[in-house]
């Protein structure tokens, strides 16, 4: 049963209503104060679990000093566990996988999770390059948006757009009560 497609994310993103983020910006450490007021300088706002842009797409919220949104945080990690091993610490590629913080600078969020659900095959000079369909895989696809959103911030650091430079972010967001709910839900 495929029950990740890029219909129902495309649905979900449509059906995204706008949470209230009052509650939540109260709460916890320093720099949730200081990533929330640079979302606000972005311009992008708290919505259904997760910071996004104006067309509803998830969106990475990085500091001056690096400190970053929980989705990045969480990205980050979720990243260098599943596809650190073929593309490379730090989305840099390897010689086998692209750099996927390349390919996000041209590539829409869509294409993103569209590969990732399906996977890729490609044959180039008679060698087989195999992206695995992770579609059924739980531990991605409950924290897909959020590795997204910390390949996009490693992207825009390599378009010079004030990104996540290599490396381990210097500091988070605590995480939203909504993101907890949401991860228990998707994980069952
Ligand atoms: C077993 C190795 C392997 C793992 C693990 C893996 N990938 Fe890939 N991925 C590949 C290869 C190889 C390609 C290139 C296929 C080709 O040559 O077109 C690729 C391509 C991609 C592309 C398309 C990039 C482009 O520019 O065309 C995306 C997006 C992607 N992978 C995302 C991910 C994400 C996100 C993860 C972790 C959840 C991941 N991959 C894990 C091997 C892997």
């Amino acid at each position: 049963m495929k029950i990740y497609s890029k219909t129902l994310a495309a649905a979900v993103m449509a059906a995204a209503v706008s949470f209230s983020g009052a509650a939540w910006a109260q709460q916890g450490s320093p720099e949730n104060a200081e990533v929330q007021a640079k979302a606000k300088e972005d311009g992008v706002t708290f919505t259904d679990a997760r910071y996004r842009n104006k067309d509803g797409q998830p969106t990475p919220v990085v500091t001056k000093d690096y400190k970053v949104d929980w989705a990045v945080w969480q990205g980050f990690r979720r990243y260098h566990d599943a596809c650190h091993v073929c593309h490379g610490p730090n989305a840099l590629g390897s010689t086998f996988a692209p750099a996927l913080a390349d390919s996000l600078k041209t590539m829409d969020y869509e294409t993103f999770f569209g590969i990732v659900v399906g996977g890729k095959r490609e044959n180039r000079g008679g060698t087989e390059f195999v992206m695995p369909a992770f579609g059924e895989d739980k531990n991605i696809m409950c924290y897909l948006d959020d590795i997204y959103t910390y390949i996009k911030a490693r992207s825009l650091n390599a378009e010079g757009k004030g990104g996540l430079p290599p490396g381990r972010p210097n500091g988070r967001e605590d995480i939203s009560d909504e993101a907890k709910k949401r991860a228990a839900e998707c994980e069952g």
